[in-house]
């Protein structure tokens, strides 16, 4: 019997998608799966993805393992490379990346210049986020210097990152999309993460790059997955393995941080931090028991979490919870433990099997 489990269903997967493209139908798509896609299995969730014009990652190692498993479409490596050596696998593997500093310009311009095939670029511009990308001031400069790389294809994409975009009424979106449009008229250009995607079309341009609003989780702040209508892909579960009836006043788990407040049942689930459920989930976060919304009662450990069975008193041994995913908003989970859904699906540790669903279950 599994101990902690992730059903990741891509049928949903590809509805979100398909949500994605119809928000956004003049653009081309870049998927960004880095971090394993989002901890749903980067090449899994890369084939289901058929449909997506390329792939955004992090690094070449997420690149790489794409390349090797017969992903033939464009794939960017989001942050450049991060040595001079590694171009070589960039050519080998005929992968695309950004230009954000000096450093990688340079790198650039030293490769000799008879090439088999050269090597496509986006060229990212700071408009105000101030981590990655040439700042206004560099940047025609920048621009001019990638354009006469040897190395380099001529036909450079102009990007750009929001920095509150999850806050689409942010007078800061405007600005960085008036710097934008003001650095680079003929161009295509990418902007759109998934908020933007969702909430300024006007900043969808010849690229848009989603991420978490594919894995089914709400891109915006204050506004839930259900209302963008996106579908959980990812439902973490785990067992209900033993269950105490405490009296008034006992204590629970490490610190006896939650105290029975009436003689009570508290279930022991099959699931913790070592397996990526958050340390810092509070008490009262929810978790479904057999489809009963119950909640966390005391520190999670490393192995188990302990649950207030009141709202569920017929709970048995075997029982399946769920931890967040279908029925349970990852959004809700995420507040309780003072963090955001990307974390919590990055965070999911190998311990934790996860099994694919691949064709619908016939419920629409
Ligand atoms: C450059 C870039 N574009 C797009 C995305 C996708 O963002 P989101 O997951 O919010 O859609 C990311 C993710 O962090 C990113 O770093």
């Amino acid at each position: 019997m599994q101990r902690a489990w992730a059903s990741i269903d891509l049928v949903a997967l590809q509805r979100n998608l398909s949500i994605a493209k119809q928000a956004a139908p003049q653009s081309k798509l870049l998927a960004v799966i880095k971090a394993d896609g989002y901890g749903h299995g980067l090449c899994q969730v890369a084939e289901a993805l058929q449909a997506a014009d390329g792939f955004g990652v992090a690094c070449l190692q997420e690149a790489i393992k794409l390349r090797e498993a017969g992903i033939q479409k464009t794939i960017l490596l989001l942050e450049g490379v991060f040595s001079p050596e590694e171009l070589k696998w960039v050519e080998r593997y005929k992968l695309s990346m950004v230009v954000h500093q000096v450093q990688q310009l340079e790198w650039l311009e030293q490769l000799a210049d008879s090439r088999d095939c050269l090597i496509s670029t986006w060229l990212k511009l700071d408009t105000g986020m101030h981590r990655l990308g040439f700042s206004a001031a560099q940047f025609v400069e920048a621009e001019a210097r990638l354009k006469s790389c040897a190395a380099v294809d001529g036909d450079i994409t102009v990007m750009s990152h929001f920095a509150n975009a999850d806050l689409p009424t942010h007078p800061a979106n405007q600005q960085q999309l008036s710097l934008l449009n003001a650095l680079s008229k003929t161009s295509p250009k990418s902007m759109a993460n998934s908020a933007a995607l969702l909430a300024l079309p006007q900043s969808h341009f010849d690229w848009v790059r989603p991420g978490i609003m594919l894995f089914g989780c709400s891109p915006f702040a204050e506004w839930p997955a259900e209302g963008c209508e996106l579908h959980p892909v990812m439902t973490l579960k785990a067992r209900l393995f033993e269950i105490k009836s405490l009296k008034k006043g006992d204590a629970i788990g490490y610190g006896g941080g939650w105290v029975s407040p009436e003689d009570m049942k508290v279930g022991v689930v099959s699931i913790g931090y070592g397996d990526g459920y958050p340390r810092h989930a509070a008490n009262g976060t929810p978790v479904w028991i057999n489809g009963y919304e119950c909640s966390l009662a005391g520190r999670v450990s490393m192995d188990m979490i302990c649950v207030d069975l009141r709202n569920y008193p017929d709970a048995q041994c075997g029982d399946e919870a769920v931890l967040w995913g279908a029925g349970l908003a990852i959004e809700r989970v995420a507040a309780a433990a003072g963090t955001i859904g990307y974390e919590l699906l990055c965070g999911i540790t190998p311990r934790v099997k996860l099994e694919y669903l691949r064709v619908s279950d016939g419920q629409g």
